[in-house]
């Protein structure tokens, strides 16, 4: 998929957020395939207040939109119900997070997925939260390769696999390389 154009005006910073098993998988079967309640803690606290941005199959799979952030959900098919913002192309979709960003003075606009829109961002974003989930599941959707020339590790922390977790995973932020 192609990448859409960020002006040199769309100062807010894009960071995705995805939670990437250790052989890429981050879905299966239009959900995710594991149960991890440590890191949708996390998933919360670094989305909330924020614009978020998905495809229509990530917004099918949550079943209802996220509370406290503006949900922008990318589609060509049907209008979503609001409070969803229904828009039809990846560009409209980073133009309408950016402005919500800016009048509501969130420091980030949040790509949450899925493996399509994930494709088509990773280029344009400057950080990635990325949970690296220490299994090997079956899936149908994976995470982009996440490239050393482009992105440093900036944190880590490792987190053992709690009572509600089906794994143990690492958390790891990147930020972009300075060109
Ligand atoms: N592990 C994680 O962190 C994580 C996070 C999010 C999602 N997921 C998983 O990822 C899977 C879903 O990912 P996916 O790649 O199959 O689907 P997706 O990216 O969530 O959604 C794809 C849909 O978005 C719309 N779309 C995408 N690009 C578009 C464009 N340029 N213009 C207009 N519409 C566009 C289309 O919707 P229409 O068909 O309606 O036109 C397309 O079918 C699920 O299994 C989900 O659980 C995992």
């Amino acid at each position: 998929m192609s990448t859409p154009p960020r002006s040199s005006v769309d100062s807010t910073p894009l960071a995705l957020i995805a939670a990437v098993a250790d052989n890429g998988v981050i879905g299966a079967d239009g959900g995710m395939p594991w149960r991890l309640s440590t890191d949708m803690k996390r998933f919360r606290a670094l989305t909330m207040g924020k614009p978020v941005v998905m495809g229509r199959k990530t917004f099918d799979g949550l079943g209802r939109p996220l509370a406290g952030r503006t949900n922008i959900v990318v589609t060509r098919g049907a209008l979503l119900p609001e409070p969803a913002v229904t828009v039809r192309s990846l560009g409209e979709g980073l133009a309408t997070a950016t402005e919500t960003a800016r009048s509501t003075g969130a420091d980030e606009v949040m790509i949450i997925g899925g493996g399509t829109i994930y494709a088509a961002t990773i280029s344009l974003a400057e950080r990635l939260y990325i949970t690296h989930v220490h299994a090997t599941p079956a899936g149908d959707t994976v995470f982009p390769a996440i490239q050393s020339a482009d992105f440093e590790e900036v944190s880590r922390e490792e987190i053992p696999a709690g009572e509600r977790d089906g794994h143990a995973t690492t958390f790891v932020v990147y930020q972009r390389r300075k060109s």
